[in-house]
């Protein structure tokens, strides 16, 4: 076969999953509610057909069959996180030794199967316990991550090495702060500034934490969902409307993260409406001295914007979307299975960016993917025929590859996600994984793209 698409040698092919999306057992051992336990509790009708966290894949029964798959279908490594409140019950305090031997177990046979582990420490997944004391919004709850973080690095860093602290931290500032998709439901933008801001701090603080331990060969990182976004045309009030969105959506993050500073134009427009956060002395060298050594990028879709038709009202409360309007470009390519748009040469735009202004850091696509509605209605012959799954990674690896071939500094490519997981509250609603799972009887079974995905991992390349 000859391979158009060459990767550099040692490229990461693997897959991305989250603690509370695979291990289900929320009650089992010794877990402490985070919550999403909680607000299934309060609110199960908020959940996509009322399913909630309890079973969801079964990893923590199945890990050992599922890490065989991920061998069979060539992952060399894997994206997973550590659920805090197994990890912690409380949030803080005693460390729960059922979760020690279950991460133990589960990176032991990772590695036994020649898969590098990836570790994130938070995916959405705030225990309860801290919630009640205020979450993010609580500078104490920065400490009990920081605790939380020494004591994951002091278990299981002797075996691996690359780390991260946040899965797209903006999502819970989103979903929990200003659009209603997440717990505590809140709609504040100042309250999500502070969040936003606390979650900085807390990446910082780990990033610092990290430096004190002798991982061999050790690398700390956060995850970022990157939406390039792009002005609907070249005018002046477009191109404005478009930086600010960047701003908001990616800048808030990326920047103090890779670059240790937030943007002026960031901090000039929070402080000209008051959405300023709260901050302490010293938190400026603290961003600034602990930046992070990679980047995992994930990306679905691009953000389209044009500048507002109308002045917003100034007694409405302060929101991004008071300085442009989303954009519907006429002719885009659209998911039409999950109603998002398909946008490949946006990964190589993120790509480039990086290495361009943020000093070709060392990154990775640490999600990508494609969300499917009733995916059952594609099985043939026993097997979900998923081509338009592997059209859409192969379109984006085009590009990806491109990227690499042109310096930028992209070491690999992690599937959104591994098998068919629980999608927060949109349950089993969208599909993803390259191997499906019956969730009445947990059965995995293959998908088309699992066997195309094992060929490119095998030629490093397609
Ligand atoms: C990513 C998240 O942004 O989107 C995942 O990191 C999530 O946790 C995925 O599952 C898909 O989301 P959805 O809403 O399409 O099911």
């Amino acid at each position: 076969m000859t391979v158009q698409y060459k990767f550099p040698e040692g490229f990461w092919w693997g897959s991305a999953t989250s603690a509370t999306q695979i291990e289900g057992a929320a009650n089992e051992g010794g877990k402490g509610k985070n919550i999403w336990d909680y607000w299934y509790e309060i609110e199960s009708n908020r959940f996509f057909e009322n399913i909630g966290p309890e079973v969801t894949s079964d990893f923590y029964h199945r890990y050992k069959e599922d890490i065989k798959l991920m061998k069979e279908i060539g992952h060399n490594t894997f994206r997973m996180s550590i659920s805090w409140a197994r990890l912690i019950p409380g949030g803080r305090g005693e460390v729960n030794q059922d979760a020690v031997t279950f991460y133990n177990n589960v990176i032991d046979e990772l590695l036994a199967n020649d898969i590098e582990p990836f570790v994130n420490l938070f995916h959405f997944d705030m225990p309860m316990e801290l919630q009640h004391e205020g979450g993010w919004e609580n500078r104490k709850v920065v400490d009990a991550f920081v605790e939380y973080a020494k004591a994951a690095f002091e278990l299981f860093g002797d075996r691996v090495s690359k780390w991260f602290t946040f899965n797209e931290p903006i999502v819970p500032v989103e979903g929990g702060y200003l659009y209603n998709f997440h717990y505590p439901n809140v709609v504040d933008a100042k309250r999500a500034v502070q969040v936003a801001y606390h979650t900085v701090i807390a990446s910082a603080k780990a990033v610092e934490a990290f430096r004190e331990f002798n991982i061999a060969n050790g690398k700390i990182g956060i995850i970022l969902n990157l939406t390039p976004s792009y002005p609907r045309s070249n005018n002046p009030a477009d191109m404005k409307a478009s930086r600010i969105a960047d701003l908001f959506f990616n800048r808030s993050f990326l920047d103090p993260a890779v670059l240790g500073e937030y943007p002026l134009e960031l901090i000039e427009l929070l402080r000209e409406h008051g959405q300023l956060p709260e901050t302490q002395p010293g938190d400026k060298e603290l961003i600034k001295l602990n930046t992070v050594d990679i980047l995992g990028v994930n990306y679905y879709q691009p953000r389209r914007v044009k500048a507002k038709e109308t002045l917003p009202n100034p007694y409405s409360p302060f929101m991004p979307e008071w300085f442009f309007d989303h954009y519907e470009m006429p002719g885009r390519k659209m998911n039409v299975y999950r109603g998002w748009e398909i946008y490949e040469k946006g990964i190589y735009d993120i790509m480039i960016n990086l290495k361009e202004n943020y000093g070709n850091i060392e990154s990775f696509i640490s999600e990508n993917g494609m969300g499917v509605q009733d995916e059952q209605r594609f099985i043939q012959d026993d097997e979900i025929q998923d081509d338009y799954r592997i059209e859409f990674i192969r379109e984006h690896l085009k590009w990806l590859h491109r990227a690499i071939e042109e310096g930028c500094n992209a070491n690999g490519y992690h599937l959104w996600t591994f098998m068919d997981n629980w999608s927060w509250s949109n349950a089993y609603k969208n599909r993803y994984g390259f191997i499906s799972v019956n969730i009445e009887t947990q059965e995995r079974t293959l998908k088309k793209s699992a066997h195309w995905f094992e060929e490119v991992s095998k030629n490093n390349g397609f």
